[in-house]
C-alpha cells in the first residue's frame, strides 16, 4: 500500500518513454479567454492531489474553492501576471501561473495531469515561463516548493533554482533563482524549448 504523499508520483524508474511530441501535446502561454479551462484544471488537480498537503494545504484549498470568477480572471491574467497551459486536443493537461510582485517574478501552480507526467511537460511549462520573464526584462525569480515534493524540486533545480538557506526561506519552502539570465538557466531553457 502506498504511504501518504507517495501516490500520484511516479518514481524515476517509472520514467515514461513518451515524449511530449509523441503524446501530441501543445504547450504555450494561455490567453485570457481560457481562464475557465485553467480554473477547472486547477480545481481538479487539487482534488486529485488532496492527500498531498505539499501541493496546497487545507486553508489554501478552502480559499481557492471560494474564489469568484473575477478573482480567478485576475489571478490568472491580471497586471504583471500570465499563465501557461498544456493542451491535448482541447483538454488542459498541464498549467502554470506566473506573477511579478515588487519587482520579483514568482512561479506558482505548476501541475500536470497524472497520466501525462514524466514527458517533460512540467519542464516545458517552466521553460516557457522563464523565457517569457527574460523577454519581459525580469531577473530574480522565486518559487515555493516543499522539501518533500521531489519531482517539483528536481525540476526547479534543473533550471538553477536553489533552496534559500535563511530560516524564513527554509520554513516557507522558498527556492530562488538570482538571475534568470545566468548560463545554467539559459542552457536548460534552450534545451527544453528546442526539444522534439
Ligand atoms: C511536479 C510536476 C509538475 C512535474 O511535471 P512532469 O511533467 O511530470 O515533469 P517533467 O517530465 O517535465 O520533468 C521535469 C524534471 O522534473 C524532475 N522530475 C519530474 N518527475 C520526477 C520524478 N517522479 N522523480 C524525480 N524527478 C522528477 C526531473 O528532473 C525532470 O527532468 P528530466 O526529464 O530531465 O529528468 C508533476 O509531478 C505534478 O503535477 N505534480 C503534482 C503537482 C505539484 O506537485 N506541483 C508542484 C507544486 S510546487
Amino acid at each position: 500500500m502506498l504511504e501518504k504523499n507517495q501516490f500520484n508520483i511516479p518514481s524515476i524508474s517509472e520514467k515514461k518513454e513518451d515524449s511530449m511530441e509523441k503524446l501530441n501535446v501543445e504547450t504555450r502561454i494561455a490567453v485570457p479567454e481560457e481562464w475557465e479551462k485553467l480554473r477547472d484544471f486547477r480545481l481538479n488537480l487539487l482534488d486529485d492531489e488532496s492527500g498531498n498537503s505539499y501541493v496546497a494545504n487545507s486553508r489554501q484549498v478552502r480559499e481557492i474553492k471560494q474564489r469568484t470568477d473575477e478573482q480567478w480572471k485576475d489571478i490568472l491574467f491580471g497586471k504583471d501576471k500570465f499563465s501557461v497551459l498544456a493542451l491535448k486536443d482541447s483538454e488542459v493537461v498541464g498549467m502554470g501561473r506566473t506573477e511579478k510582485k515588487k519587482g520579483i517574478w514568482h512561479l506558482y501552480n505548476l501541475g500536470v495531469k497524472n497520466e501525462f507526467r514524466r514527458a517533460r511537460i512540467g519542464a516545458k511549462l517552466t521553460a516557457i515561463r522563464l523565457n517569457e520573464i527574460k523577454m519581459r526584462g525580469g531577473k530574480e525569480v522565486h518559487t515555493f516548493i516543499s522539501k518533500r515534493n521531489v519531482p517539483s524540486l528536481k525540476n526547479a533545480e534543473s533550471f538553477g533554482f536553489k533552496r534559500v538557506k535563511t530560516l524564513l526561506g527554509w520554513l516557507k519552502n522558498l527556492m530562488i533563482l538570482d538571475d534568470v539570465n545566468n548560463p545554467i538557466t539559459t542552457k536548460r531553457i534552450e534545451e527544453i524549448l528546442n526539444e522534439r
